[in-house]
């Protein structure tokens, strides 16, 4: 089937069959790797893109679900110049990385979470990405990233 989507900005057609997820689309279609696949049945949140804007499962939809849409991965938070996303700087600066597994995935959460609440407070940062597992490091840096983010985000904004 012909599909046509929009990832990071660049319009792509691929022809995929019809039970072709979307993660798959991404990651060996067209070679975005960083969607990560943990359990392929929608509990881990490793495989989390912005589907239109908002956080979606790439391994429970199928790429024809997503035709017409636009899908941001984690290649796409880079800055034009290809520098760090201030979510991921916040993510190395308080150890919000191990193994890396998740990352993807806690940072297009992180990523909607700051669009829609730049002031989330602990408690709503940690019920907001309580869908996205982690193995490693225990969510305390996960959780200081993304506050620290809003902050700056919110201090850039004023
Ligand atoms: S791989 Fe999609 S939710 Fe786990
Ligand atoms: S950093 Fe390893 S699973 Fe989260």
């Amino acid at each position: 089937m012909d599909v046509q989507l929009t990832v990071n900005g660049e319009t792509t057609r691929l022809d995929v069959e019809p039970r072709r997820t979307l993660a798959d689309a991404l990651r060996e279609d067209l070679g975005l790797t960083g969607t990560h696949l943990g359990c392929e049945h929608g509990v881990c949140g490793a495989c989390t893109v912005l589907v239109d804007g908002a956080p979606a499962r790439a391994c429970l939809m199928f790429a024809v679900q997503a035709d017409g849409a636009d899908v941001t991965t984690v290649e796409g938070l880079q800055d034009d110049d290809g520098g760090l996303h201030p979510l991921q700087e916040a993510f190395v600066a308080h150890h919000g990385l191990q193994c890396g597994f998740c990352t993807p995935g806690m940072l297009l959460t992180a990523a909607h979470l700051l669009e829609t609440h730049p002031d989330a407070d602990r408690e709503t940062i940690r019920a907001e990405m309580a869908g996205n597992i982690c193995r490693c490091t225990g969510y305390q840096g996960i959780v200081d990233a993304v506050q620290a983010a809003g902050r700056d985000q919110s201090r850039s904004s004023t």
